[in-house]
């Protein structure tokens, strides 16, 4: 029995899973949460919710960067048999998301946890810096996210 067809079958569910909860995380954040904490929140209050919230989201976003890449060079490699073998809009879709998960890591490791330290050490101000710079990446993280599912569904029925 060929078992590929089942394994390439779970590696693009867990795939687009994981593009799902990752892009559909931000979009909540940055276009429902962020207005209403922004306008009724106290800055304490504020800072603390954000850290508190994406130390919860990044769980998952940590998840999605380890799954996404993967199960992507799975299919390729097993699926496709190489670079070769992909349609132009893989490529695409590869270098976007190299680029989305390389501003997660950035995220975290820079802004975010001072972010976090600033919020211990009770320093307000620099709170809210890291958290502005938290909310541009973030941003530009959802925008590439959704230009990257445009990339893997919208074009990938383009007659080009
Ligand atoms: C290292 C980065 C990535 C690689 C190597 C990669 C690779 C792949 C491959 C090989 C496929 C199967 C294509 C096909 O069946 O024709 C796929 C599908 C898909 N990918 Fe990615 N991908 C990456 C990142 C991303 C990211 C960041 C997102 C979304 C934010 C994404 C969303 C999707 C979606 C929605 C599909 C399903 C497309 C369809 O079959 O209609 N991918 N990806």
């Amino acid at each position: 029995m060929n078992l590929e067809p089942y394994y390439f079958s779970i590696a693009i569910s867990l795939h687009v899973l994981a593009a799902v909860i990752w892009v559909g995380g931000m979009f909540f954040a940055y276009m429902a949460l962020r207005p209403v904490a922004a306008n009724l929140l106290e800055p304490a209050v504020r800072l603390s919710l954000w850290s508190r919230t994406l130390s919860k989201f990044f769980i998952w976003v940590w998840l999605a960067v380890i799954i996404i890449p993967l199960t992507g060079y799975w299919m390729i490699f097993s699926a496709f048999n190489g670079f070769a073998g992909v349609a132009w809009y893989v490529h695409v879709m590869q270098a976007l998301g190299i680029v989305m998960i390389l501003i997660f890591l950035h995220v975290f490791f820079a802004p975010f946890l001072r972010l976090r330290r600033a919020i211990n050490e009770e320093n307000y101000q620099e709170g809210g810096k890291k958290l502005a710079q938290i909310r541009k990446l973030v941003g530009l993280n959802l925008l590439i996210g959704l230009l990257t599912i445009i990339t893997a569904i919208g074009l990938e029925h383009m007659p080009f």
